[in-house]
């Protein structure tokens, strides 16, 4: 059977190493698999949980479309829309908002940290937007979810309110229970300042991540300024713990070498970390340039993003909108 693949990414701005390594990179392997359906989202209703510019959020729409394609996921296969344009998958998320309960909401770790200590000042929105998440997974029958390690437990969500739905309403398999497609390494890439925190596009400093619009200076700035330890690189995965700066930089090199920690250790153990800077600062600007300037070269071209766009969210519309119909007649309107 062909894996329908489905994943979104949020449109507000510095789309960065973490989102590429974690995801982006991801999607565009599954795009070149002939045998897979994928759908990947510009979730443009989830960017609206905290506050935006309003004339951002068009550009950061835009180019978040435009990372996609400049990531190399080729639109004449793929469907690439933005969420805001397919109103069934509001419609799902108040559906299932119904019949999710509060106490599974109150589990999520993500809403915690966003919200920070004062929770009665979060918007509704933030609260309940895993149930939004899910809606946009279930809405195509997505059988994979290729994410970052930070979204794991929102898709275990998905999968409980699915199950939840068919029981409920007496329809067996009518949602699909999505697998999560979470690489076993590198799928959590770590801020370049502190390795006990997530490389994030909310980290008010800029130093603390790549950002794929980064120039060749700026990359190669921001990994020498990179924190590391002072001990040398080992040459056993073994000794990295306890050195979580030493772990993501190796961790990125690896992954943007597409190559096991194993051969990057054999690589560098033994040596300092000037010298992995100096070849990951090379290895990055290499292969994240070429992006950056596809980045740009498109988000020129505004008529041509908007028309991918469209015909995107048309071509979603009419696998989200059958499905809501289905939806609605199982609860009864
Ligand atoms: P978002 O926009 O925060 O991030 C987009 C993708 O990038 C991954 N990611 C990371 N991976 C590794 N290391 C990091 N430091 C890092 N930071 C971000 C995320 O895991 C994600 O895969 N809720 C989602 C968007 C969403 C979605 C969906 C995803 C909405 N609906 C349906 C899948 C399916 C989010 O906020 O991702």
């Amino acid at each position: 059977m062909s894996k329908i693949i489905f994943s979104g990414v949020q449109p507000t701005g510095n789309l960065h190493l973490g989102n590429y390594l974690g995801a982006i990179k991801n999607f565009v392997e599954l795009n070149d698999d002939n045998e897979n359906q994928c759908i990947f989202c510009v979730v443009d209703l989830h960017a609206i949980t905290v506050k935006q510019d309003k004339h951002e959020l068009k550009n950061n729409i835009r180019e978040t479309a435009a990372t996609f394609i400049a990531s190399g996921i080729d639109t004449s296969k793929s469907i690439i829309f933005n969420q805001s344009e397919v109103h069934a998958h509001a419609e799902g998320s108040w559906m299932l908002s119904c019949m999710a309960p509060m106490g599974w909401l109150n589990r999520m770790t993500q809403f915690k940290e966003k919200a920070g200590k004062d929770k009665e000042k979060a918007s509704v929105g933030l609260y309940i937007y895993p149930i939004l998440m899910a809606s946009d997974i279930l809405l195509y029958d997505a059988t994979h979810v290729p994410v970052g390690e930070d979204q794991k437990q929102h898709l275990e969500l998905t999968r409980d309110i699915a199950q939840k739905f068919n029981k409920d309403f007496n329809c067996e398999d009518f949602l699909k229970v999505p697998e999560p497609l979470i690489k076993k390494k590198f799928s959590r890439i770590m801020s370049l300042k502190d390795g006990s925190k997530k490389m994030s596009k909310s980290d008010p400093s800029d130093l603390s991540r790549i950002n794929l619009t980064d120039s060749k200076d700026e990359i190669v700035n921001k990994i020498k300024k990179a924190k590391t330890d002072s001990y040398p690189i080992p040459n056993e995965e073994i000794k990295l713990k306890d050195r979580p700066e030493a772990q993501n930089l190796l961790g990125i090199y690896s992954s943007i070498s597409n190559q096991t920690l194993d051969k990057t250790l054999n690589e560098f153990g033994g040596k300092n970390f000037l010298d992995l800077k100096v070849q990951l600062a090379e290895i990055l600007s290499n292969k994240i340039s070429p992006i950056t300037n596809e980045i740009k070269k498109l988000t020129n071209d505004k008529k041509y993003l908007d028309k991918i766009l469209l015909d995107g969210a048309s071509k979603a519309e009419e696998i989200a909108g059958q499905k809501i119909k289905e939806m609605k007649k199982i609860i009864g309107f």
